[in-house]
């Protein structure tokens, strides 16, 4: 048997894209349905990463978000740049006047169940998307099936793909013209210890043996990250190990060390989709886009591709208008290209490239050089950082 529900708007996936875009709906008036293959707790507890650019913290508090970002979080006016044995700080506040947030994801996504569900928000957790019907039609259709194996039709005036890099409504949109992508030859190994705080701020270092990111979460929790090898498996090394490994990579400063719980590799992959919307279905997010961690754009960009999507739903659902989300797609890869050159230009200044001559590794050193020694320089990494202001949100 088959349950059917209807509403205006059909959003696969209970990320922080498609939370956010519920929330900017509702805030318009506009039903919507968002379904999610996972538990909330799972989805409360996903490990990502910490850096929210202002614009981002803008925008939740704008939509009505009940985040703590400015309570728990912390402000961050700049980073270090580590390189050839000596720290460069880009001061944001100096250059551009932004700053950013340390405050991970899964307290964004904690902050927007709180507000969402509280306020009586149709989420329904671990019901998995099955296929997408009828995307070309006024009324395409989620089929999904729930943990007893029965299956939920939802019929909708638009569907929202926000379900990741997996996307399911990625699939039904392009089948195999899928998109434009990149791959690279080194993932990061990425740890959380309990440890007091190595630094004052974020410590991006190139080093000999590789890339080493040394991030925080709180006073007593630390996030760190090394380059590895893309198969490495993480029950490889002891905690002595990969101390030794991400203290050999951050030469000049000591860090402080502590237990070891958790560890997990992240893969590195650029990917744009060919195609961000179909007729009445649109894909944000993960699902439009994969960017390599380094500079922390990912959920950044998630969010501002719900920002412009919200503008294009309220003029098509309240205005009987399609023009604005038929634009959708020209108006999202602007900002989308710019984050993938910039997250490409951060991992490749910062990253040992396996078998690189030693031309490439003398360039890559120019480079950081060219960067941290002009103003100029230094403005285009920390605009980029602290992301690209918005349009004002409608
Ligand atoms: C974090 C992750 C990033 O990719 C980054 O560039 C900065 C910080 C983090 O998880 O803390």
């Amino acid at each position: 048997m088959t349950t059917t529900v209807r509403t205006r708007v059909a959003i696969v996936g209970a990320g922080p894209a498609g939370l956010l875009l519920a929330q900017l709906l509702r805030n318009a008036g506009i039903e919507s349905v968002v379904i999610d293959s996972r538990s909330r707790e799972d989805i409360e507890q996903t490990i990502r990463a910490g850096i929210l650019e202002e614009g981002t913290v803008q925008a939740l508090l704008a939509a009505g978000v009940d985040t703590h970002a400015h309570q728990v979080g912390m402000r961050h006016d700049g980073i270090e740049l580590r390189f050839d044995g000596a720290g460069h700080r880009i001061d944001f506040a100096d250059l551009v006047g932004r700053g950013v947030w340390l405050y991970p994801q899964h307290l964004v996504l904690q902050d927007l169940l709180g507000t969402l569900l509280p306020a009586g928000q149709d989420i329904r957790f671990e019901l998995t998307a099955q296929r997408v019907e009828d995307v070309d039609g006024e009324q395409p259709r989620v089929v999904a099936v729930n943990a007893e194996g029965t299956e939920v039709e939802i019929v909708a005036e638009v569907v929202v793909g926000a379900d990741g890099s997996h996307s399911i409504v990625r699939k039904a949109m392009s089948g195999s013209r899928a998109g434009l992508y990149r791959e690279y030859p080194f993932a990061w190994f990425g740890i959380l210890c309990e440890a007091p705080p190595s630094a004052d701020e974020l410590i991006y270092s190139n080093s000999p043996n590789g890339f080493a990111l040394i991030s925080q979460r709180s006073d007593t929790v630390q996030r760190m990250y090394f380059q590895c090898d893309p198969d490495v498996d993480p029950d490889a090394y002891t905690q002595e190990q990969l101390w030794e490994i991400l203290q050999s990579r951050v030469p000049g400063t000591t860090l402080k060390e502590g237990p070891i719980f958790q560890r997990d590799v992240l893969q590195f992959r650029s990917f744009v989709a060919r195609e961000l919307r179909r007729g009445r279905v649109a894909l944000v997010g993960d699902a439009a886009h994969t960017v390599p961690p380094t500079g922390a754009k990912g959920m950044n960009l998630a969010i501002a591709d719900v920002l412009l999507l919200n503008d294009a739903l309220r003029v098509l659902l309240l205005e009987d208008d399609i023009r604005p989300l038929e634009g959708y797609e020209q108006a999202a890869l602007h900002r989308i290209w710019k984050a993938q050159n910039f997250s490409w230009w951060m991992t490749s200044m910062l990253h040992q490239v396996p078998g690189t001559s030693e031309f490439d590794a003398m360039r890559q050193l120019g480079e950081l050089r060219s960067v941290t020694e002009s103003r100029a320089g230094r403005t285009y990494l920390a605009e980029a950082y602290t992301g690209w202001p918005h349009p004002p949100l409608v």
